[in-house]
């Protein structure tokens, strides 16, 4: 379809694509793929997707996989292929070959990059595709009394030689060959080098485009989008298939050295990267580094869990007794701690605005996950909330967590302290203290 056969939709397509080029632009991106893509065919229409993200300003390093490329130059020689535990035994004919094959591919991707065409995506692209020894590596070793001979592992991303060269425009392309102190040249896994380089260069994404569907779970479910922590479950269950499995581990760990987002999509989804990052649903599988957990305003679908955390406190008289309706009512007034889904803090904020004074009530954190400081996150938003309302003053009620409160700025004062209609309301039968914070 063309734009103007449809101008609103495009319009409106293009507006909502906005938000994520804004957050994008000067952003380093590992985009990493395996040899199976090229042999698929897939390569210039990637040069296409990824010159577009380059021209809107994301830094793009790449990373390309070569197995099926070596597989061939070993064939060729009529030389088996040796492995353990999915990974190569390179010998010196093995690493002939992958020396071979990581020539012939870098050589196909710099010409992809070259495309420029009229009327074509990368019409006025001129991307300069940049490569050398920018991946120090050191063997394998003997596994299991099996040496690995010439494979290798990253050891060190030359990361500062490597931004200055995003810096300028350039596009970084890395080979899965590495080399050593002594000068020899190691054969290492794709999937290695994109971890290690998105690691070192700090990357805000790491993406493996990959030969495989869509990632499920035993239950035959998509897996869409996960915590690390939930990644690791995924693992420990051992329910993926061994090439998923390799690749879900590969961006788990990139997530835990703290890359915030490794995704892994289908190239035979057509612009399947592009999808990626510029759709909020994405087209594969997301695994975010980063806590999941939020602190937010509560909205009414929070009701039932509010009361939830808070009953057992009701009940032992900690808290004064509220029931559903009330807080559904005030539910405007609550702030809540979500992690992965679930609420386990909460705490309200009542507006006394003639005496620019706000009080902190029903300050809640679930027994299992208290002493983390998420009550004092709490209490340091609802400070910031009342401050932003223009308010001088927080004060809370409380006949239990007096030293909490003591502890974190506030002073005791007296009922005369509160404002008038707070006077009014004090229960004397619960005799609560009452604790002022000048904000
Ligand atoms: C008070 C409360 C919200 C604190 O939440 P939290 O997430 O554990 O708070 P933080 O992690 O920021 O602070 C933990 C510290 O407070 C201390 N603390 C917890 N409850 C306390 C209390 N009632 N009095 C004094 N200190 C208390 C802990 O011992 C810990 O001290 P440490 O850091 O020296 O080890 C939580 O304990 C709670 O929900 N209590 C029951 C409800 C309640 O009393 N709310 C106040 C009603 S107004």
């Amino acid at each position: 379809m063309r734009p103007m056969d449809n101008p609103i939709q495009f319009v409106s397509w293009l507006r909502s694509v906005a938000p994520y080029i804004h957050a994008f632009r000067g952003k380093t991106f590992v985009v990493a793929f395996p040899g199976e893509l090229v042999v698929a065919g897939a390569l210039p229409v990637l040069a296409h997707d990824l010159s577009l993200l380059h021209a809107l300003g994301i830094r793009v390093v790449l990373v390309h996989g070569s197995r099926p490329q070596v597989e061939e130059q070993l064939a060729l020689r009529k030389v088996e292929s040796r492995f353990h535990n999915g990974l190569r035994i390179t010998d010196e004919v093995a690493l002939e070959c992958a020396k071979e094959a990581a020539g012939e591919l870098r050589l196909d991707i710099e010409a992809a990059f070259s495309q420029g065409l009229p009327n074509t995506p990368m019409a006025n692209a001129a991307i300069r595709v940049i490569s050398g020894n920018f991946v120090i590596a050191r063997p394998v070793g003997i596994i299991d009394g099996i040496d690995h001979e010439l494979t290798g592992l990253s050891r060190k991303i030359a990361h500062e030689t490597i931004h200055p060269i995003l810096n300028a425009g350039g596009l970084v392309l890395l080979s899965p060959l590495g080399f050593s102190p002594t000068g020899e040249v190691f054969n290492l896994a794709m999937e290695d080098v994109a971890v290690a380089a998105a690691t070192a260069l700090r990357a805000d994404k790491l993406i493996f485009i990959t030969e495989i569907p869509i990632i499920t779970d035993a239950a035959g479910a998509e897996i869409r989008e996960v915590s690390t922590h939930q990644a690791g479950a995924v693992l420990e269950s051992r329910t993926l298939n061994a090439d998923a499995a390799y690749y879900f581990e590969a961006a788990t760990r990139a997530a835990l050295s703290g890359v915030p987002r490794a995704h892994i999509v289908p190239y035979a989804v057509d612009g399947s990267v592009l999808l990626e990052v510029f759709t909020h649903d994405g087209v594969g599988t997301m695994i975010s580094s980063e806590n999941l957990e939020s602190l937010r305003e509560a909205t009414i679908e929070d009701v039932g869990s509010i009361l939830h955390l808070i009953e057992p406190l009701e009940a032992d008289g900690t808290l004064v007794k509220r029931g559903r309706e009330l807080i559904e009512r005030e539910v405007d007034y609550f702030s809540v701690i979500e992690h992965d889904g679930v609420i386990f803090g909460c705490a309200a904020l009542y507006p006394f605005p003639a005496e620019k004074m706000a009080e902190m009530a029903c300050l809640t954190v679930s027994p299992d996950s208290q002493a983390q400081g998420d009550g004092e996150r709490l209490l340091k938003h609802l400070e910031m909330r009342a401050r932003t309302a223009g308010f001088r003053k927080l004060f809370v009620l409380t006949t239990r967590a007096a030293h909490w409160f003591l502890k974190r700025g506030f002073v005791m004062a007296s009922i005369d302290d509160l404002p008038k209609d707070r006077q009014n309301m004090y229960n004397w039968q619960r005799k609560s203290m009452v604790l002022i914070k000048k904000l």
